[in-house]
């Protein structure tokens, strides 16, 4: 069976990528990644890549002054000449334009640190914390020109434990994305996650959920 070929599109430190390559290095698990790209030169992700020996590229924005279609196209042939099927965003912090989304339209998905529709945007966890909600966690989605909208492929809840500050509670979403985006990624892989109109529908069996309950206040 051939694989699935993921283009992972960086900015930093990369650790849902390592996590993507960590489930990658499963001999039965459906996807490999063809190319790491990096908007920054020092990405400390682009380090994590050459040490699993995986391909990576660098097309810095600022190379780019005011002409975002040129970045993007860059990007865009690059992706393609690595044959990427399916490009995983992991903390890429740019923009995409809605050229470059319809160029990838249900063949484009995102991490975010939220339980969306709530807290698009940045600082999630400290915006959880100031709105008192008892779960907070994480969302993969499929990228509309919207930030953070698009069809939810898969989402894991965190309970907001008391004496949580925005750190303790980033790691603890954290660690529910290492887990999230691999599982998401098989599900596309597998065929199993289908965009029906603004939704996704989930087909064959998927594994036992455990309920999360209010946490104690
Ligand atoms: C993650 O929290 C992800 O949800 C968000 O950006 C962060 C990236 O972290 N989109 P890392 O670079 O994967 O460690």
């Amino acid at each position: 069976m051939s694989k699935l070929k993921l283009g992972v599109l960086i900015s930093g430190r990369g650790s849902n990528l390592q996590a993507l390559i960590d489930a990658c290095a499963a001999p039965d698990f459906p996807a490999e990644i063809a190319l790491v790209l990096s908007n920054k030169a020092d990405a400390f992700g682009l380090e994590r890549s050459a040490k699993a020996g995986i391909a990576t590229a660098t097309v810095d924005h600022r190379d780019y002054p005011g002409d975002k279609p040129a970045f993007e196209a860059t990007m865009d042939a690059s992706l393609r000449k690595a044959g990427v099927q399916l490009v995983c965003l992991a903390g890429f912090m740019r923009l995409l334009s809605p050229w470059f989304v319809g160029q990838w339209r249900d063949a484009l998905i995102n991490i975010h640190p939220s339980l969306l529709p709530s807290f698009k945007g940045l600082d999630t966890h400290e915006r959880a914390l100031a709105a008192g909600v008892r779960f907070h966690g994480c969302t993969v989605h499929y990228v509309r020109p919207e930030m953070d909208e698009g069809p939810i492929i898969a989402q894991a809840a965190v309970p907001v434990l008391p004496g949580d500050d925005a750190h303790s509670l980033a790691d603890r979403v954290l660690e529910s994305e290492h887990k999230l985006y691999p599982h998401a990624v098989r599900l596309i892989a597998e065929g199993r996650a289908r965009v029906d109109g603004d939704l996704v529908r989930i087909h064959g069996p998927v594994p036992d959920l455990a309920t999360l309950t209010n946490p104690p206040i």
